[in-house]
């Protein structure tokens, strides 16, 4: 449905996207990758906010640049740096953002009230948006995106900022939004992803590492993830040497989780991988340098 096709972007000479090529039919895809990876640049050329440098963006074969106003009308789009205006009520805010959307005033109304079910901002649908949480915010963040009832929902670094609690409820919202749409949402944090992507795209330095549902990913790592109860000198040691996963102490010394082609130590014994571990082992270096 949604075709991208080489697509690049270019800063100067910095490549922040380089030569993606996927394609996205119904369903949650998580984009999962650090600061810097290139997620947003990526978004927003899906969002027509940003033209490709190369390559092109097809939905249902049409490119999207030509299609406009037509294709925008199918998208929904919550940005990562999202603006609020803190006088207006949760309500007036969606009847406004439907009002710069163009959409018509009863349907407006009747959507307004739909959604602000959908994301549990009923009871607060008078209240000031000031007075709001990070997960009110961001749920009605979601709930403006929703407003055209897009067939393709982009959603950035949604859950950033949000409290264990908000993260499962809005996990719930998100598979419950999913049916029928593609639905593309960014984030640093595996666990946000783990559960409600159908399929996890990996990106590092502005290009898609892999692809795949969570256990194809941790598959690919099947025999190289190990644990290892150590000597402090030893865990110091692996730690310089592998990207290690986790940490513990425990009576006997060091138990270290930890990413290594071959066995990494006398008593190692492997362990089924995690999508954690996977993202350790795309990421271990830039995780070990913070
Ligand atoms: N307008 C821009 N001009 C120059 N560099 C940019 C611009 N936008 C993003 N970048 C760079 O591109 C890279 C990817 O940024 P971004 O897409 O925001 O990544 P992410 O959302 O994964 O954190 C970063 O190194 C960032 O500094
Ligand atoms: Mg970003």
């Amino acid at each position: 449905m949604l075709e991208i096709d080489g697509v690049s972007k270019r800063f100067g000479d910095f490549y922040a996207v380089k030569n993606i090529q996927l394609q996205l039919d119904q369903g949650v895809y998580g984009l999962l990758g650090a600061n810097g990876a290139g997620k947003t640049t990526f978004m927003r050329m899906i969002c027509t906010l940003l033209n490709p440098t190369e390559g092109e963006i097809r939905y249902k074969g049409v490119p999207i640049i030509k299609e406009g106003e037509k294709y925008r009308k199918i998208l929904g789009y919550l940005p990562q740096d999202f603006g609020y205006y803190p006088q207006f009520t949760a309500e007036e805010y969606l009847l406004y953002i439907a009002a710069l959307k163009g959409l018509k005033e009863n349907y407006a109304k009747a959507k307004t009230k739909e959604l602000l079910k959908l994301v549990s901002l009923e009871k607060a649908k008078k209240k000031k948006i000031k007075t709001f949480s990070g997960g009110m915010k961001r749920r009605l963040g979601i709930a403006q995106a929703m407003l055209n009832d897009p067939k393709v929902l982009v959603l950035d670094e949604p859950t950033a900022g949000l409290d264990p609690k908000e993260r499962i409820r809005f996990r719930n919202l998100i598979s419950e939004m999913a049916e029928d749409r593609i639905v593309l949402l960014s984030t640093h944090i595996v666990s946000d992803v783990e559960n409600i992507a159908n399929e996890i795209l990996i990106m590092k330095d502005g290009q898609i590492q892999t692809t795949g549902q969570v256990e194809e990913l941790t598959e690919k790592l099947q025999g190289k993830v190990w644990k290892c109860l150590m000597t402090h000198e030893e865990a110091a040691a692996a730690e310089r040497e592998y990207p290690v996963c986790n940490r513990k102490k425990e009576e006997g010394g060091i138990l270290l989780t930890m990413i290594s082609e071959n066995k990494p130590g006398l008593n190692a014994v492997t362990v089924s991988p995690s999508l954690e571990d996977v993202y350790m082992y795309y990421f271990g270096e830039e995780v070990s340098a913070e």
